[in-house]
């Protein structure tokens, strides 16, 4: 059986923003602490920051970075992370019942960010925040001078504004784990009044002026939750006008007593392309509703496979605990790729999208305390894909069979096709979820003459295989011959069972 899989260059979906391949870094576990800080780290720089783990980062191709919650953002006191270390409390953290020493805060960041290349997503608190602490943390951001709270920060060592522009409207606020939990209404108003005075603060008076700070919206916490997709459509009733993303959230499980069958967990990328699609649709019917011309975008800032169910096997309340480190197996590589096609597929709304998270926590990078790192599974198709994917995606149609799952019917076949203008490139990312090889026939129209520069395959016998640091290149992908190009738009190729490839060609 031939699976035959076209795109045309005219067909586009919409453009690819860079901030689609963001991350995210809460102050979780060791996402922080010895993840990118750790002072007195060999590879530590003077502000404790470490360096083999700056370059992992640089190599994954990370544009913006979410912080610092997460479910620790609705208890976080962002003031207790400014000004002297001596001076900071040590607080009690009740999201992930540990310690927060706060060594670490918004001024490190944002020197974190600076060094990294990185743009800083900051988030604020509107659990136990007030809408008057949401716009002291942008005055502490973003006003030049002249005021207590801007020249704190300058004394604190940055003369110059950060001048952040993407700023997230709380977390999760639909969770009842939430700390200050709101219902749909409640949260809806604040998050309106929270965003006048932000951007108040930010000196956006101008009732109908273009916005300068990007405001995002919390949305449903994944689409299981039964609030779902009502909470999505009373927030936006109240702030359509006001803010520029909704957000979402979605994590992905494969059952490991094996209750539930594998096709369940291989039928998640389609599952998030209907979720996503729901959602678009709840945007359209508040725009029509609230009549407004403008057209939000989503932010999907936390998505990724979380499986193991926040384990608690260290004490509580210590510093930076061994906390949601789950270890990514070559079949997580699968589905994680098959999510990044997804997001490729939705570009003309979903704008920006943070892996969740970075460094230790659910994350593609590890840490070993005073040692080294290793890269997961997941690691290599998100370096392929926001290394390389870029410009717009383009609709793919495809004739693939399919199989049915808990959320209903998905594709064995899953790719996105990307196509880059400018650097003349088109990119293929093909995800084969069937126990069997299939030859797939891409039949490329109208991009050019294409050749192909490069051809990676993720292929293991053994699903549950994992990387480690003492096995750090157990699941990494293979360099392959480029494949023939017929006619200059005609590729065959043969996927193996249970893999993922990725082909690049230029024109
Ligand atoms: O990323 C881990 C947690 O998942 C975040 O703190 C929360 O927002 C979500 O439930």
């Amino acid at each position: 059986m031939k699976t035959k899989i076209f795109a045309d260059a005219n067909l586009r979906v919409g453009e690819i923003d860079r901030n689609l391949f963001g991350s995210f870094i809460e102050h979780l576990g060791r996402a922080v602490y010895e993840g990118i800080y750790e002072p007195g780290h060999p590879t530590a720089d003077e502000n404790g920051f470490r360096g083999d783990v700056l370059e992992l980062i640089k190599e994954l191709n990370v544009p913006i970075v979410r912080y610092p919650g997460g479910n620790f953002l609705s208890g976080y006191d962002w003031r207790d992370g400014i000004g002297p270390r001596d001076k900071r409390p040590t607080r009690l953290d009740l999201a992930w019942f540990s310690t927060e020493t706060n060594e670490f805060g918004t001024d490190e960041f944002m020197k974190w960010c600076k060094k990294a290349g990185i743009t800083p997503m900051m988030a604020v608190n509107m659990g136990t925040g007030t809408i008057l602490d949401a716009a002291h943390l942008v005055e502490y951001c973003n006003h030049a001078g002249g005021t207590t709270i801007s020249d704190l920060r300058r004394a604190n060592g940055a003369e110059e504004p950060y001048n952040v522009k993407y700023w997230c409207i709380g977390n999760e606020m639909d969770g009842p784990w939430q700390t200050g939990h709101l219902s749909a209404d409640e949260y809806g108003k604040k998050a309106l009044e929270a965003a006048k005075v932000m951007r108040w603060t930010n000196g956006e008076y101008e009732k109908n002026a273009p916005h300068d700070l990007k405001l995002i919206v919390s949305g449903s916490s994944n689409h299981e939750m039964k609030s779902f997709p009502e909470w999505d459509r009373v927030v936006l009733e109240h702030t359509y006008e006001a803010v520029d993303y909704l957000s979402m959230h979605r994590y992905y499980q494969y059952d490991e007593d094996r209750k539930r069958p594998l096709e369940d967990f291989l039928g998640s990328a389609d599952d998030m392309n209907e979720y996503i699609g729901t959602l678009k649709a709840t945007i359209e019917y508040v725009r029509a509703k609230v009549r407004s011309t403008r057209h939000l975008k989503i932010s999907f800032d936390e998505w990724n496979i979380w499986t193991v169910d926040a384990p608690r096997n260290e004490p509580l309340w210590k510093k930076a605990p061994h906390l949601l480190e789950d270890v990514y197996t070559f079949r997580d590589a699968l589905v994680f790729a098959g999510l990044m096609n997804t997001l490729l597929n939705n570009c003309d709304v979903v704008k920006i999208a943070c892996l969740a998270q970075l460094v230790n926590v659910i994350a593609p990078i590890m840490t070993k305390k005073g040692g080294g790192t290793f890269k997961q599974a997941s690691f290599y198709p998100f370096r392929y894909l926001a290394g390389n994917a870029s410009g717009e995606a383009v609709r793919t149609f495809s004739d693939t069979d399919t199989f049915e799952n808990m959320y209903g019917t998905a594709r064995y076949i899953n790719e996105a096709v990307t196509h880059d203008r400018a650097k003349r490139e088109v990119c293929v990312s093909l995800c084969n979820y069937s126990q069997e090889a299939r030859d797939v026939e891409l039949e490329l129209r109208s991009f050019g003459t294409l050749k192909a520069k490069e051809y990676v395959r993720m292929t293991n016998n053994d699903l549950d295989a994992v990387n480690g640091f003492d096995h750090p290149d157990t699941v990494k992908p293979e360099i392959l011959d480029v494949p023939a190009v017929k006619d200059g738009s005609l590729v065959s190729l043969t996927l193996a069972p249970m893999s993922w490839s990725f082909v690049r060609f230029t024109y």
